[in-house]
């Protein structure tokens, strides 16, 4: 059950990081070249919505199955150590944190009344999100 859940947030997390960078890259594009929000657009958008999604959910289950999730809490001096600390607080925190802000960016193009303010919530969210999941990825399990 672990090595499955652990090898499909491991390779979930390819598809998820692509589909946010194309989201981002075509909402940056969109706006600047002050473009029309078409249905491609928002299928970009929902595509990278739903893959951060599933990664959450994958990434929660592995939280409490992985010894070096929560149940390295009651490992003695564990905060002292970077690796650890990154994988039982660092990364799920900052990823929750990351992809609140893309819910919020999804449903706040869906309020947004022009094509512009559609784009520019996009980037703004979705970017912040980007940001906030490349600083905290666990590179040196990864890759
Ligand atoms: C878009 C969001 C996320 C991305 C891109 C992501 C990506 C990754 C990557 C690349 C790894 C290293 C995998 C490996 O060892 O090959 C990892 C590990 C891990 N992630 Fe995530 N993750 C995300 C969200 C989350 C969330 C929300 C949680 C928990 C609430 C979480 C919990 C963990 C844990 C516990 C590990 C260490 C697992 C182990 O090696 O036993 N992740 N994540």
């Amino acid at each position: 059950m672990y090595n499955f859940i652990q090898k499909f947030h491991s390779g979930w997390a390819y598809l998820a990081l692509l589909l946010l960078v194309l989201a981002v890259v075509n909402s940056v594009i969109g706006m600047t070249s002050k473009k029309e929000f078409t249905a491609k657009d928002r299928k970009i958008a929902l595509f990278a919505l739903i893959a951060t999604h599933i990664q959450l959910v994958v990434g929660l289950i592995l939280y409490f199955i992985s010894e070096v999730g929560m149940k390295a809490f009651s490992t003695e001096g564990a905060m002292k150590i970077p690796e650890l600390r990154l994988t039982m607080l660092e990364h799920p925190l900052t990823n929750i944190i990351a992809i609140t802000l893309i819910t919020i960016g999804w449903s706040k193009h869906k309020k947004g009344a022009t094509n512009e303010s559609k784009f520019k919530s996009i980037t703004l969210f979705y970017g912040l999100g980007l940001v906030l999941i490349l600083i905290r990825i666990p590179w040196k399990l990864w890759l």
